[in-house]
């Protein structure tokens, strides 16, 4: 029988049922900001990612990671700004090769990494953002079944992240080599990516947004919205995001 690609987009991840994601690849998105932060640290060379729910989990995640010499960095932001105590805030500017070439960052964020605590019973789990869309659209494009889970922001859809997953499904329908079915949620994310254009106004606009505007984190959406600025696709292996291994 010929192969069939299926493409659903959960809005937030409490819609996510971990029957769904049995055998499937997960595309996790929170362009705002924690998966374009985690893209970029991964670019720029940080070793890896352990995401945390909370803030004690991270502290006791980075307990465990710390050895001579070699100190976890925790990274991450409540309310969008940086954690007390913490190394780095939550924007990809932030994440240079200087700041984290080599470290292992613990990360704990409002939405995004309960995104990926979502995703795990997935078979495998990719990191997305606009900063490497493309190259995720071609890495799932021969899958049985892809499930995009958007971050949202506090359990409400984002648009921001519909629009990520949107362009992400438009670009698998134009490189698929096998036919591709689109569940409804795929379909209205397709249709999205069709009338918003990727820009820093368009970000702007959004409620998560608007929330780094208030807090004087403007300057990050212009950032958010560079696509395709990398290739790289981080992936999570046991609750661990690294480069992909092999
Ligand atoms: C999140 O995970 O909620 C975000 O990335 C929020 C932010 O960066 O401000």
């Amino acid at each position: 029988m010929r192969r069939r690609t299926r493409v659903e987009v959960y809005f937030t991840p409490e819609e996510v049922r971990a029957v769904d994601l049995a055998g499937a690849t997960a595309v996790v998105i929170d362009v705002l900001r924690a998966t374009s932060c985690i893209v970029e640290a991964i670019a720029t060379g940080a070793r890896a990612v352990h995401p945390a729910v909370s803030v004690e989990e991270a502290a006791s995640v980075q307990v465990t990671l710390n050895g001579p010499g070699d100190r976890a960095l925790l990274c991450g932001e409540r309310g969008g700004l940086r954690i007390d105590g913490f190394d780095l805030g939550n924007s990809p500017a932030e994440f240079t090769a200087a700041a984290v070439g080599g470290r292992r960052l613990v990360m704990t964020t409002t939405n995004g990494t309960r995104a990926f605590a979502a995703a795990r019973p997935a078979e495998r789990v990719l990191a997305a953002s606009f900063f490497n869309q493309t190259a995720v659209a071609e890495a799932v494009r021969e899958d049985a079944a892809v499930a995009i889970v958007c971050a949202g922001k506090e359990g409400r859809f984002s648009l921001d992240d519909a629009v990520c997953a949107g362009h992400i499904v438009r670009a698998v329908l134009e490189r698929a080599a096998t036919p591709v079915t689109l569940a409804d949620g795929a379909v209205a994310a397709r249709d999205l990516a069709a009338v918003h254009e990727v820009s820093a106004d368009m970000l702007a606009g959004t409620a998560a947004g608007q929330a780094l505007i208030e807090v004087g984190l403007g300057s990050d959406l212009a950032l958010c919205a560079r696509a395709d600025r990398h290739q790289i696709i981080p992936m999570m292996y046991d609750r661990v995001i690294t480069a992909p291994r092999g």
